[in-house]
């Protein structure tokens, strides 16, 4: 149901009900959200079907998305307490993410949208990453620098409005969460890789071994993760098998203080060129702890604000592609009928 305009409201009031969805990896997600507050977020992660196979297989996280994607859209309206027909618009991720996964999002946004007559929001995953900042409680106003470190993508985000973001660096191989991935893959850990190598680095030594900073006298803004997972792969086969297993916390530790020094550093660095007041975080490995800190550390010495979202909307959640709606354009019925998801490039929203 569209929402009526109040006498004296503007007609075209953004909608304010928004069921969104997100399925562009392994976690099938809905969300409604009322303005900026959140009323339902709800996840189901696919981790377990993929861990035996020690990564996301795409048309195994495609089937589970099918089979999931109903039910969790019910769970997260019965949990806000809203039904169908009170909702405005549905936002879906359009892209980047894996082809079949997104479409199953997609076209699950499609089925709930065109027979009620609903716009749809097609909506850049990124993007979501990057709004999840400008949701309740304490919502955060442009001008800010954001970083945003997921599985598939590393970069600086010069946000300086609520629809988009200036790209002002990102990694020019892989992206950091990918690289806590194949890390603890080698260390003997499941998957996802970066929660348990936190939880082992915590036990281990972060000096125990020298990493190289990768980037570190490159003047520029980008990232680069594959010469540290290298270094990694060169300790372990020069430490063999049994070393590695004695060694498996030290190597975490080390590793990850490495990966969190580039991360703070380009950040730093694009603090120093920039005139940012305030620094936020966004994407799975923004939940890290040891980033979580030294970033609170740089904002302290800097004197900048730091707004640091809860660990569940740094990771791929519904919320965050609804807070990126409210400031999209809204395609009308029935223009969207034919709309594709992307599975890399361009944004969809903004
Ligand atoms: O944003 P996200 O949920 O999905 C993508 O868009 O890729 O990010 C997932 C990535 C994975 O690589 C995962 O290992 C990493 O974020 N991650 C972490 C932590 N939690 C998730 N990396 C380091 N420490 C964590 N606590
Ligand atoms: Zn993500």
């Amino acid at each position: 149901m569209q929402r009526v305009a109040a006498p004296g409201e503007p007609k075209d009031v953004a909608p304010r009900l928004i069921l969104a969805i997100e399925t562009s990896c392994d976690d099938t997600c809905a969300a409604v959200l009322d303005g900026p507050r959140v009323l339902a977020n709800t996840i189901s992660s696919q981790a377990a079907a993929h861990a035996q196979f020690g990564g996301v297989v795409p048309e195994v996280a495609s089937r589970h998305h099918l089979e999931l994607a109903a039910p969790v859209v019910a769970a997260a309206l019965a949990e806000a307490g809203v039904t169908l027909d009170e909702i405005e618009a549905v936002a879906v991720t359009a892209g980047p993410g894996l082809i079949g996964a997104l479409l199953v999002g997609v076209s699950t946004a499609k089925a709930i949208a065109a027979p009620r007559r609903l716009p749809l929001i097609p909506v850049d995953h990124l993007q979501g990453h990057v709004a999840a900042n400008f949701l309740e409680p304490e919502p955060l106003q442009p001008p800010f620098l954001c970083l945003v470190a997921s599985g598939g993508h590393t970069l600086l985000a010069g946000v300086r409005e609520h629809a988009g973001y200036e790209l002002l660096g990102q990694t020019l191989d892989d992206a950091a969460g990918e690289a806590f991935d194949k890390v603890a893959r080698m260390l003997g850990l499941g998957y996802p890789g970066g929660p348990a190598l936190e939880k082992l680095a915590r036990e281990g030594d972060a000096e125990a071994f020298e990493m190289p900073v990768a980037m570190s006298r490159n003047p520029g803004l980008d990232f680069s993760f594959s010469g540290l997972k290298t270094a990694l792969v060169y300790l372990c086969r020069d430490l063999g098998p049994e070393g590695v297993e004695e060694r498996r916390a030290d190597l975490a530790a080390s590793f990850q203080a490495a990966a969190v020094s580039q991360l703070v550093a380009k950040l730093e660095r694009a603090l120093k060129r920039g005139d940012w007041g305030a620094v936020a975080l966004g994407g799975g490995v923004a939940a890290n702890g040891a980033l979580r800190e030294a970033v609170r550390v740089l904002s302290e010495r800097r004197g900048v604000e730091l707004k640091l979202v809860a660990r569940e909307l740094c990771t791929d959640n519904a919320a965050m592609i609804g807070s990126a709606a409210r400031f999209a354009e809204p395609i009308p019925y029935p223009d969207y009928l034919a709309y594709d998801a992307f599975a890399t490039g361009g944004r969809a929203a903004a």
